[in-house]
């Protein structure tokens, strides 16, 4: 076997931390990129010069011409969703020819996003805060055994058949619990043969590729969606998504063993963000947090909702290095923070009388713990230049260096701004390996 390179990128907080301008910067050296969980809920941005794509489920290695571009079996797939990306992405002179979607993955059906509709609506004040694609119900609808797996695609009549098989149940469903109509059999088949028709080629046993890649010494990335604290166990459930974001996932939801991957590359912005509900210790309602939004354009990729904006958070990053394993740190956003006088960061949580280092198991635990933090100079200079560290201000590197201090894990990449060129690779990183091919 060859020496093969292999890579997982995940996000180290509730998501949208800049994964997508991380994957594809690293995606020049990669033979494969493979997406292993989540579905259309993930809005990854990728930026260059003037171009600017949001990807929900096809992954950031696609704008690299000759990157062979995996949806994992752990993925949900929405099939009208994808051939829309799809589209879009040939219509901007993206050849998207080199897509393969795992016959093993789940695809969200339009009753699953009724469903997810429906049950935050009867929710109400409780409700996840949802990206209302229907996310949840798919994953559930896997675990029940009762999923339409992609490998339907590949025969249109395979597909009808499944769909006769489980829609009655769906429809009642629906109609007890939410009292909606529910959904007309040929109609919903209609509705969906071009799309299944478009896709059923791209079908493949992708766990094999992977195998034959790793035997052949392909450089492989493996692409995360949404963030740690969103892992549905790791995460503050109930307040996360309904797949597995963490490293580990990575092996279950593609098919690979886990000791082929040996780099786990965990994404932080410089603060953090977070988008529905839940608790966020170091959330800032105030004019910080809206200066944090204003500079960054905090606002959702995937349904454009303003983002919760708050201070960076060393107890969740600490956590997140945690239950990734992560060996190294990308940071992202650092620009961002310019112009602002003082910086925050939170380094331990006071939970009644006592401090911890530790994130709480229970959302209800957390919520009566408050940030302990320690502040930092803050900088003025315009920082979106920069290409090395020597090219910031002592005040950015000195935080920079604080979050390695506190995460107690390398940073490896600092990112100045969205485009792909506004990245700075730090001084004995082990990206340099991965980057020199
Ligand atoms: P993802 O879901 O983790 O891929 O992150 P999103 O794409 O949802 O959100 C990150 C946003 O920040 C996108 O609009 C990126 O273009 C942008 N971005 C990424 N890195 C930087 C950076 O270093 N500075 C600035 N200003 N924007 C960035
Ligand atoms: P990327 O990959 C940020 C959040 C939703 C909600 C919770 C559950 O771009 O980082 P779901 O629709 O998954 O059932 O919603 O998870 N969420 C995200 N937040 N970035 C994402 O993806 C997210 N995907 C889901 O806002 O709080
Ligand atoms: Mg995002």
């Amino acid at each position: 076997m060859l020496n093969s390179n292999s890579m997982v990128i995940v996000g180290a907080q509730w998501g949208d931390e800049g994964k997508g301008k991380v994957i594809d910067y690293l995606a020049s050296e990669a033979d494969i990129v493979a997406r292993f969980q989540g579905g259309d809920n993930a809005g990854h941005t990728v930026v260059y010069g003037a171009n600017i794509f949001k990807l929900h489920h096809v992954p950031s290695g696609i704008l690299n011409p000759g990157t062979l571009c995996l949806l994992g079996n752990g993925m949900v797939i929405n099939p009208l969703v994808l051939v829309r990306e799809l589209t879009d992405l040939e219509k901007r002179g993206i050849d998207t020819s080199n897509l393969r979607i795992s016959g093993k993955a789940h695809l969200i059906m339009a009753y699953h996003q009724a469903l997810d509709e429906a049950s935050e609506k009867m929710l109400g004040v409780n409700k996840i805060g949802t990206t209302g694609r229907g996310i949840g119900p798919a994953y559930a609808d896997k675990a029940l055994r009762r999923g339409i797996r992609a490998v339907e695609m590949v025969d249109f009549d395979r597909f009808k058949e499944q769909l006769a098989g489980i829609l009655p149940l769906q429809n009642k469903i629906l109609h007890a619990l939410y009292g909606h109509e529910g959904y007309d059999l040929d109609e919903l088949v209609e509705t969906y043969r071009p799309a299944i028709e478009r896709l059923g080629p791209l079908v493949a046993d992708t766990a094999l590729i992977l195998d034959e890649g790793f035997k052949e010494g392909k450089n492989i990335l493996f692409e995360g969606a949404q963030g740690a604290l969103l892992d549905l166990d790791h995460g503050t459930y109930p307040f996360v998504t309904s797949s597995s974001t963490v490293a580990a996932a990575a092996a279950t939801g593609t098919g690979v063993g886990p000791g082929q991957i040996s780099k786990v590359l965990g994404v932080l912005k410089a603060y953090t963000t977070r988008v529905g509900s839940g608790p966020f210790p170091t959330e800032d309602s105030g004019e910080a947090g809206n200066q944090l939004r204003d500079h960054g354009h905090e606002y959702g990729t995937t349904t454009g909702r303003p983002r919760r904006c708050g201070w960076f958070d060393a107890v969740i990053a600490r956590y997140a290095a945690r239950i990734n394993g992560l060996n190294g740190l990308a940071v992202t956003k650092l620009d961002v923070l310019s112009g602002m006088e003082v910086i925050n960061m939170a380094v331990s949580y006071k939970c009644l009388d006592d401090e911890t280092d530790n994130f709480p198991v229970s959302i209800d635990d957390l919520k009566l713990c408050s940030p302990v933090y320690e502040t930092f100079p803050g900088w003025d200079e315009d920082i979106s230049r920069a290409r090395s560290l020597e090219d910031l201000p002592l005040a950015a590197r000195r935080f920079i260096e604080a979050i390695e201090e506190a995460v107690r894990v390398k940073v490896d990449l600092v990112s100045v701004g969205p485009d792909r060129s506004q990245t700075i690779i730090c001084p004995g990183s082990k990206l340099s390996a991965w980057l020199q091919g």
